[in-house]
């Protein structure tokens, strides 16, 4: 499932992080806001259980989330996405996952991996800004599978039409919840019209 977070406050921030005029610390900022708002929508489905409470007036009702949610940000641009989230879920665990284009075969190589262990409740919400051509977040999603992890969100901010076929036809069970849907893909790769590289962005490496 491949969902668009269509809100007018999600796209007023997209335009933010699109412009190029937009430096390192607004687009930090913006990024971790518009996670909040992606994520808003992703959670809804998350379970809750009962426990009591007591307002200054009477007893009532509270509600904890029962689920065991493991955040985890692809490397590196995907910590950009992290505090957004766990303003959100701040009980969350996080598990880190990177991965690199390995130059001779082309594919993603996993150079670093630390995840919690899988429970019965965990579900793991993968997140990278840009889902570009698919190939790190199906390697990141294999590698939660072969850890045990049965349910897994993802959030993008910036998808294309590729990256989205290429998740579906993968990992068809996968909920993916992205900021916009964009054009393709261009000759290197990069999303148009995009924002440019979201990792070079978020740490000022341009
Ligand atoms: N990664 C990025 O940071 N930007 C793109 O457009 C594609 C992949």
């Amino acid at each position: 499932m491949f969902h668009v977070v269509d809100h007018p406050c999600v796209k007023a921030k997209l335009t933010i992080l699109r412009d190029r005029a937009t430096g390192s610390k607004q687009f930090r900022e913006c990024v971790e806001e518009i996670t909040a708002f992606i994520a808003y929508e992703a959670l809804k489905n998350l379970e809750v259980e009962t426990v009591p409470v007591e307002t200054p007036i009477a007893s009532a009702t509270g509600y904890r989330i029962r689920n065991d949610v493991v955040i985890v940000p692809i490397l590196r641009a995907g910590m950009g996405m992290l505090d957004g989230l766990l303003r959100l879920v701040p009980d969350a665990k996080v598990g880190f996952v990177g991965l690199e284009r390995d130059h001779e075969t082309k594919l993603p190589h996993e150079y670093y991996c630390k995840l919690p262990a899988a429970g019965p409740d965990s579900v793991a919400v993968v997140v990278d800004p840009m889902l570009a051509t698919g190939g790190s977040l199906a390697a990141a999603i294999d590698l939660l599978k072969r850890e045990g992890f049965r349910q897994i969100l993802v959030l993008a901010i910036v998808s294309s039409p590729e990256g989205r076929d290429a998740i579906e036809a993968t990992s068809p069970e996968v909920k993916v919840y992205t900021g916009c849907l964009d054009a393709g893909l261009n000759e290197n790769k990069y999303i148009v019209p995009g924002l440019g590289d979201a990792g070079d962005r978020i740490y000022g490496t341009l």
